[in-house]
């Protein structure tokens, strides 16, 4: 992350950066260890109450810094009023105005769970520009809506701009939830409004959580005026939501920042590895010189603030490389794989986002800054505008203020870029104005192969590789009909050992013997293959959740009964299952056999285990579980015989399928 600040910041920087101590570099290397991070960034119109969700988010989670807080009591004391959590932030665009070329402040925040690094940009927020710089690295933009106002033309922009950087993740706070007497119908016309914008756009993930930022609802503690919410908290949210995967871990791309050369002994590169991994050994191609050598060592920071060496790296690191040749590389190279080489070119094809109230004028050059390269850029041609509203694509020319659209580039460097749906930290780039140092737009490159980079854009497409939604033929309600049953999820959440694989495996043999297309999904199985990289903390079980869930999902698609049986223990991941499978799908089957009883039947000894500590986290003794509040069944093994139970399910099928 600390690259991109640099980043950034780098047109502030003098030509030749000035030489760093290896401690200097150590420390900036420690600062950029990623590993728990989550990078977000958040959008709104003015008076959405961005300042406050955050100075809330802040004060709430007490990661506010105690002598802020105190000042702010103070004034709010002498002025007999209540804290504004809006001055938090405001003392970041004071911070901000200060560095004058810099558009976004990175807030950086830990809460015991997760560190967070939040590009907050002040000021200007009718601006795109702001939005657009700090979603680039974000791995989830929070969209503020007005519960008053609902969805209006700058969420749709904010949330088109989002997507097109490949965001993979929206949180839709629906703010003000108090001035609309906290509604559930009002929180769901809204959901339903974005909802039906947002399908067009394809982002993998979209949250809604009602929230009043002023009042505290939602943000850090659920909310008590709200018990029609089941869902996470913003700040539950931010903590669990899962994002290691997001990083192209394929493509070796290391663009150099730092030559480090203490002594005559060692020569390294230091930089963040901004996708894929190298081992030592390795052989690696240099760009642009095309000089080939082999990795000799890569160093690291420790936990410890210790230098280490290791024996492979992978994104999003920040290392040193040292290699076996003496080489002549600068800030600005890039060291690759020599069979996974990315295009090298002079020109490049982008959607531009223009951030700038003077339009772009294509008689002149502007800076073109990607990785940790610079270079002069004319832009050759512009080939459309996207209408935000309609995501219709217009002719038109140079684009003003908040525009955005498909752009030529030529270059007087060279650039080594990767289609920005393949590679986000490689697609990227942005433009300067070279008499004023203003960031003017910002550019995402597209694959000149790719025929419509508006329905197949970035959002929808894994980082790894370039995918498009295919569509067939034959529909779910076909399958359904030549199989002759609908079909659903049970989704059987309970403590160990409160019979839920019991019950599934009987409901299936019904099931099938009926006929009926059925499988079966059990937790524990999963375990062994699909989620075998996935362990017990609150984050692999939101995961494993999810994954099930997804797997559930492609079941039904084919027209296949699902029974699910998995712990699910929190009311925010079944939300997510059902969510992802579909509320009308969705059936949840709550085997509420009270914690004794299931500690006598201990079917595999692992209540005894947690009992005697050799199991952490167990769910019921060492973790929480959180029944349904509203199930659509509730069965007590404890008092009803197996047969009782498969009874009910089948009666709820039945109702259902006559509906
Ligand atoms: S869930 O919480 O993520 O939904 P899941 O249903 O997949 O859990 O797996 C639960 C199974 O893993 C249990 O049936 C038990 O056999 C086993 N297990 C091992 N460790 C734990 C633990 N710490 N908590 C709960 N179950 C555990």
């Amino acid at each position: 992350m600390a690259g991109n600040v640099a980043y950034l910041k780098k047109r502030t920087e003098p030509e030749q950066p000035k030489a760093l101590d290896v401690n200097e570099v150590r420390s900036i290397l420690a600062r950029n260890e990623t590993s728990t991070l989550l990078r977000f960034s958040t959008a709104g119109s003015v008076d959405d109450g961005k300042s406050t969700l955050i100075g809330r988010l802040l004060h709430d989670s007490k990661s506010i810094y105690e002598d802020t807080l105190e000042s702010l009591q103070k004034k709010a004391k002498a002025k007999g009023t209540a804290v504004d959590l809006s001055l938090v932030t405001d003392g970041l665009k004071a911070e901000q105005e200060q560095g004058i070329t810099i558009d976004v402040a990175y807030r950086y925040f830990s809460t015991p769970k997760r560190r967070f690094i939040l590009a907050d940009t002040p000021g200007h927020e009718q601006y795109t520009r702001n939005m657009a710089t700090g979603a680039s690295t974000a791995d989830l933009t929070i969209i503020l809506i007005d519960a008053r106002k609902g969805v209006i033309t700058q969420t749709k922009r904010h949330s088109f701009i989002a997507s097109l950087l490949g965001v993979p993740r929206l949180l839709v706070a629906i703010n003000k939830m108090d001035l609309v007497d906290y509604s559930e119908k009002v929180f769901d016309l809204i959901r339903a409004d974005y909802t039906a914008f947002a399908s067009k756009l394809g982002i993998r993930e979209v949250r809604f959580v009602p929230i009043s930022a002023l009042q505290g609802d939602n943000i850090v503690e659920r909310s008590e005026r709200m018990l029609w919410y089941h869902g996470e908290t913003v700040l539950e949210y931010l903590e669990n939501v899962y994002v290691s995967s997001d990083t192209n871990q394929v493509d070796f791309r290391y663009p150099v920042q730092y030559v480090i050369r203490p002594n005559q002994n060692y020569r390294g590169y230091a930089g963040q590895i901004r996708s894929g991994g190298i081992k030592v050994g390795e052989e690696v191609i240099v760009l642009p010189s095309m000089r080939r050598s082999k990795v000799k060592s890569i160093d690291t920071m420790g936990h410890a603030g210790k230098p280490h060496s290791l024996d492979s790296a992978h994104a999003p690191l920040s290392v040193c490389i040292a290699l076996e040749d003496e080489l002549d590389i600068s800030r600005g190279d890039m060291l690759v794989r020599p069979g996974n080489m990315p295009t090298i070119q002079h020109h490049l094809e982008a959607m531009i986002v223009w951030m700038n109230e003077t339009p772009m004028d294509p008689t002149r050059s502007y800076i073109l800054m990607h990785t940790s390269r610079e270079t002069k850029a004319i832009i050759d041609k512009i080939d459309y505008k996207v209408d935000v509203n309609s995501l219709s694509r217009n002719p038109g020319g140079p684009l003003s203020l908040n525009e955005i659209g498909r752009v030529g580039l030529t270059t007087k460097l060279p650039l080594f870029y990767d289609s920005y749906t393949r590679n986000r930290s490689t697609g990227n780039f942005i433009l300067v104005d070279s008499e004023n140092f203003l960031t003017v737009g910002a550019g995402l490159i597209i694959d000149r192969h790719s025929q419509d980079e508006l329905t197949n854009h970035p959002s929808e497409s894994h980082p790894k590789r370039e995918i498009h939604r295919e569509a067939g033929s034959i529909t779910r309600a076909d399958r359904e009909t030549r199989f002759g049953a609908k079909a659903v999820t049970f989704w059987c959440t309970g403590l160990s050992g409160s019979g839920k694989s019991t019950i599934a495996k009987a409901l299936e043999e019904k099931l099938f013997r009926d006929g009926k297309p059925v499988y079966r999904l059990d937790g524990d199985n999963l375990r062994f293959g699909l989620n075998q990289d996935l362990g017990f903390s609150k984050e692999d079980r939101a995961e494993n959740i999810r994954r099930a869930a997804e797997v559930a999902k492609l079941f039904n698609d084919a027209g296949v009964t699902v029974i699910c049986s998995l712990i699910s223990p929190l009311a925010a991941d079944r939300e997510m299952a059902r969510q992802i499978i579909g509320e009308d799908s969705f059936l949840e089957i709550h085997l509420s056999t009270p914690l004794s009883t299931c500690e006598e039947r201990d079917p595999h000894g692992l209540y005894r285990k947690a009992r005697a500590g050799e199991i952490k986290e167990f769910t019921g003794i060492t973790a929480p579980y959180e029944a349904p509040l509203k199930p659509t069944l509730e069965l007590d093994t404890a008092m009803l015989s197996l047969e009782e139970c498969i009874e009910r399910l089948y009666s709820t099928l039945l109702e259902l399928e006559s509906e």
